[in-house]
């Protein structure tokens, strides 16, 4: 599909942790699965900007039923690499979710703390049900519970980059998932 070699931002990662190949295979299953989980329903899939959109993007083709999306903004690192304990919502819904089912699809899990907020503030607007969908999980990280009714892969409590995960704003478009290199990071 896209060619993950050729990006210019390709050289600056350490080592490749799954290849674009490898992720788009998974998309396409974890999207057969959710087809047939919610056949006949409503479903509306919830993403979380910025990150979550790339995974979103392609999540939605590999779903076979009739879906609609939205996303929400929320925003835990802010602009340094280590995550804070404060999470801001900073855009809310368009759709009304009540009485639909609602899938939040998230890239990555990490100390669960953005997931848990969003969890809370879309229970008050009273989905039928409300369910996680999570391309890459780090359980290591995790501080609060989370379950997640889908996940892609468990990945080791690294910093990672691409398909749609970003340092400092930069990486989101390189298709792979990778460690990117201690110097690249320094430079950003
Ligand atoms: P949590 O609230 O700690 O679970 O973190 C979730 C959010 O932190 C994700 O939506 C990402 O925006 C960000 N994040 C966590 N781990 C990474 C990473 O390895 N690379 C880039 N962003 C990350
Ligand atoms: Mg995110």
């Amino acid at each position: 599909m896209f060619n993950a070699e050729k990006h210019e931002q390709f050289k600056d990662l350490h080592k490749v942790l799954l290849t674009e190949e490898e992720i788009v295979a998974k998309v396409m299953e974890l999207g057969a699965k959710i087809s047939a989980d919610y056949a006949g329903k409503d479903l509306i899939l919830v993403s979380v900007l910025k990150g979550g959109i790339v995974f979103l993007a392609d999540l939605l083709r590999s779903i076979t039923i009739p879906v609609r999306f939205d996303v929400v903004g929320a925003s835990s690192y802010g602009a340094s690499l280590t995550a804070s304990s404060c999470v801001k919502i900073t855009k809310e819904l368009d759709l009304d979710i009540r009485n639909k089912h609602v899938l939040i699809v998230e890239d990555v899990l990490d100390t669960g703390r953005t997931l848990q907020v969003l969890m809370d503030l879309l229970k008050m607007l009273e989905p039928a049900s409300l369910d996680i969908c999570c391309l890459f999980d780090k359980p290591i990280g995790r501080r609060v519970k989370i379950d997640c009714k889908y996940v892609g892969f468990e990945l080791p409590d690294e910093f990672v980059v691409g398909y749609g995960l970003d340092a400092k704003e930069q990486y989101r478009g390189l298709p792979c998932l990778g460690v990117p290199k201690r110097e690249a990071i320094e430079k950003l």
